[in-house]
């Protein structure tokens, strides 16, 4: 399988906003950036997914049903109880130095030997990829990301105005060779890459995983362009099988920035994620979170510190990975048993999603709202490139719903495929807009789509 989009690509900034809609009247006033953030198309229709009747398979929030949830309010009420003068208080702009310590201990399990004075405490991963690209990115610098990419992401680099060069993909993950001929076309250009953007682990939204024999090829070519490389692992210990991948980071401490989160292994609402840096980095991503919260919650860190201190913080992972294992079984065998001939799928072995192509002529994006009437919603593929590349693609994520209703979705999704395929049989082709200039671009992540 090749993941489509290995071409470079360019985003799209001011004055691309669609004609006539520009009503705002501070438009005049928004600093250049502004005009790369842009709310996604597809917002509307999740509220509309939202509701009870529609199987939503676009959401990548995680299952917080297996949380001990009695036991955690026990422990929030003793800790407000006994530590409320600190914890309520402003903290450290790096975070609080237990907590540190904690991460360190979480990082083991991937390999990595790191000391805490080397960690900051963002307020979810996502703040840490914003301070990233904040003290890498000025305007029209490159950054490379695969292809396709997590949205959350791409909007951070779109508001830093960062070009985005999109790598290739396939089932092991990054290609080194495309790796190393988009670096090779951008340096005879005399183009200036910052960093390259990967989600090694379980990839969001295409599911695969990068291969091990793979990594240290990809950080050779990296270290060889000068390039660091930013890893961003939220899903590393949701992996299906025994075995957890070695970081890129546990290789290369000195040209990699990891990104970790608990949103995905404890609870996404505390908003507690961190970035391990090169020392001298880590100072100015020090700088770069204060300058943005002054401190991350010392309340939601002390509520992590306490999880991982107290509780049984491995067991619980486990009981994550078994629950999502078992509706990634149930997707998979949904979808080998519903999906019309043509389409293809990624098999994940961990971690939350399963990225989808389907047969040529079909629109994704345009197929929405029709999925959307028959009660199924997904996200398009488009939100997933710079460049509005991904029209036969979308994602599904097996994270929330249960596998009942995983199997009831993925039957009502087949039902709208195989109506826009009669419809393309019976009409021919309507041209399929792999490349419609008005809906390209990234999307603001929204609850439902990061
Ligand atoms: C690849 C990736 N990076 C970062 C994030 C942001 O996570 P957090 O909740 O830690 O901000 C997500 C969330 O879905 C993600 O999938």
């Amino acid at each position: 399988m090749n993941l489509p989009g290995a071409q470079p690509t360019r985003q799209h900034h001011a004055g691309d906003a669609p004609t006539g809609r520009s009503l705002d009247p501070h438009r005049q006033r928004y600093a250049q950036r502004a005009a790369g953030m842009r709310a996604s198309e597809v917002r509307a229709l999740f509220a509309v997914a939202s509701r009870p009747e529609v199987v939503s398979l676009a959401g990548g929030m995680p299952n917080l049903a297996a949380l001990p949830l009695d036991a955690l309010a026990e422990d929030v009420a003793r800790l407000v109880a006994a530590e409320g003068q600190t914890v309520l208080q402003y903290g450290s702009a790096q975070g609080l130095p237990a907590l540190r310590e904690q991460i360190c201990e979480v990082m083991s399990l991937e390999g990595i030997s790191a000391h805490p004075d080397d960690v900051v405490v963002t307020v979810g991963s996502q703040m840490a990829l914003d301070m990233v690209t904040r003290v890498f990115c000025d305007p029209g610098d490159v950054v490379l990301a695969e292809a396709p990419s997590y949205v959350g992401a791409l909007s951070t680099f779109s508001a830093y105005q960062a070009e985005v060069v999109h790598v290739g993909m396939d089932d092991e993950g990054l290609v080194p060779e495309a790796l190393r001929q988009v670096l090779g076309a951008l340096s005879a250009q005399g183009r200036r890459v910052k960093f390259l953007y990967t989600i090694p682990n379980f990839h969001n939204p295409a599911g695969v995983t990068l291969a091990e024999r793979r990594r240290a090829e990809v950080l050779e070519i990296c270290a060889r362009h000068d390039v660091l490389v930013v890893e961003d692992n939220p899903y590393g210990l949701l992996g299906f099988g025994d075995q957890t991948h070695p970081a890129l980071r546990s290789t290369e401490p000195d040209n990699v920035v990891y990104l970790g989160s608990f949103s995905k292994t404890f609870a996404s609402g505390l908003r507690v994620g961190w970035a391990l840096a090169p020392h001298a980095v880590r100072e100015k991503l020090v700088l770069a979170a204060e300058s943005a919260t002054l401190c991350p919650p010392a309340f939601t860190q002390a509520v992590v510190s306490r999880f991982l201190a107290r509780h049984d913080w491995r067991g619980q992972v486990k009981q994550f990975r078994a629950a999502y294992r078992e509706r990634r079984d149930a997707m998979v065998s949904a979808l080998e048993q519903h999906l019309p001939a043509g389409c293809r799928w990624t098999r994940p072995d961990g971690g939350f999603y399963v990225w989808l192509t389907v047969p040529e002529g079909v629109d994704t994006r345009a197929m929405l709202p029709r999925a959307v009437t028959e009660r199924v919603a997904y996200v398009p593929g488009a939100a997933f490139y710079a460049d509005g590349l991904g029209s036969r693609q979308m994602r599904l994520s097996y994270c929330y719903p249960t596998p009942e209703r995983i199997q009831e979705g993925v039957r009502r999704l087949a039902a709208v495929l195989e109506g826009e395929l009669d419809v393309l049989r019976t009409f021919g082709g309507r041209g399929s807009p792999g490349r419609h200039p008005g809906l390209a671009g990234p999307h603001s992540p929204s609850p439902d789509t990061a």
